[in-house]
């Protein structure tokens, strides 16, 4: 992944003068001139309320309403435009810096476009960006800043569809399993393990004893992680806690030096969301096979990436400059080529906004 180091450049700085790239088209222009004018709407409006008076919540979710109904439209014109330019290399550099300086700069008053844009851990989709969309509530110093937020919370819906279903199926898993012997399961990229947190509260565990691995590249992710499921295991007296292993490390070394079988101790699931996106084809296949290999008989290998063609590439990679690879269902079932009689499916999430493949090793 790349990091990208922003603290230095929190503010962008605004071509409100007039200054338009020559590239860009007039459609896209409209656009983004279009959704800047409805925030600044939302903005005049929001203005006259009271943050201390009892109703102002309610009159800034019925704000944050009309505010995404009428974006939802302007997000499927720009999405539209994005498509006839998306060939052209200096067409779209010029619409993404007219989109930052212009659209980008009126979100960042709200903390989930701050965060997501600036990349104050020095890279992309953080597990403090994850938190503010698991959380889903309007956030900020500001009536505005608030209904900002909760835009980006809507958008960002497919993020707790996907956390769902790596749930449930890890709740199948778990279920399933027979005997007395522990289950294992392994999460690449955990973040905030926020479906792990929901099976532990929920009390999904299975009946054998269970281990989580949570591997992330991230210390503070995994800590956010760890306090999260000392608290909900803390909430279960009755019962033996989820024994949980956090292991601060690039999931890239289990490419080479690394033997996932060894360091994931032949889990009976591993499962993957928002982290393939951000690898090449060649690391996703080379990655996949070898988690493969390290399942035992019967274990299930979940992985997530976003589709490609669907209008989440405004907000995501203009809006917020938030850099994935979107792919074909062609081309990640491709990672599933060699994996010798796996039973293999290719799902979506309810907002028909990301993959999930799954291969269960016989
Ligand atoms: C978009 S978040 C997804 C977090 C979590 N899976 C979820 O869906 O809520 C991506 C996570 O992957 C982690 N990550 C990115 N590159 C990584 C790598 N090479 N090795 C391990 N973790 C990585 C980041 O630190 C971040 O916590």
């Amino acid at each position: 992944m790349e990091i990208v180091q922003r603290l230095d450049a929190p503010e962008i700085s605004r071509s409100a003068s007039g200054v338009v790239p020559a590239k860009l088209s007039p459609e896209y222009r409209e656009v983004v001139d279009e959704s800047v004018a409805l925030l600044h709407q939302t903005k005049a409006l929001l203005r006259q309320i009271d943050t201390a008076a009892p109703l102002s919540a309610l009159q800034v979710q019925r704000s944050t309403r009309t505010l995404w109904a009428n974006w939802r439209s302007v997000w499927s014109d720009a999405a539209q435009c994005l498509r006839e330019i998306a060939g052209d290399d200096a067409h779209f550099r010029a619409a993404k810096n007219y989109t930052e300086s212009q659209l980008t700069a009126e979100l960042l008053a709200a903390p989930l476009w701050r965060q997501a844009y600036t990349k104050p851990l020095g890279y992309p989709g953080d597990f403090q960006v994850m938190n503010y969309i698991y959380q889903g509530n309007a956030l900020g110093d500001t009536p505005f800043a608030q209904a900002a937020h909760a835009l980006g919370v809507q958008i960002g819906e497919f993020v707790v569809r996907r956390k769902d279903l790596m749930r449930q199926a890890i709740a199948e898993v778990v279920a399933r399993r027979g005997g007395s012997e522990a289950s294992v399961i392994a999460s690449l990229g955990a973040g905030p393990a926020q479906e792990i947190v929901e099976l532990v509260q929920r009390d999904e565990c299975g009946s054998n004893p269970l281990t989580v691995i949570l591997v992330d590249q991230d210390s503070s992710a995994m800590r956010c992680a760890g306090q999260k499921l000392a608290t909900a295991n803390a909430a279960r007296r009755h019962v033996a806690p989820v024994h949980i292993e956090l292991r601060h490390v690039s999931v890239l070394r289990l490419l080479r030096e690394v033997d996932p079988a060894e360091f994931l101790t032949r889990p009976d699931m591993i499962y993957s969301a928002g982290l393939f996106d951000y690898f090449s084809d060649r690391t996703c296949r080379v990655l996949a096979g070898r988690l493969y290999d390290a399942l035992r008989p019967g274990g299930v290998l979940l992985l997530g990436n976003m589709k490609a063609g669907t209008d989440m590439i405004w907000p995501l990679e203009m809006i917020a400059d938030w850099s994935l690879n979107y792919r074909t269902a062609d081309n990640i079932l491709s990672w599933a080529d060699a994996m010798r009689g796996g039973e293999i499916a290719l799902r979506t999430d309810a907002t028909g906004y990301d993959y999930l493949l799954s291969v269960r090793k016989p």
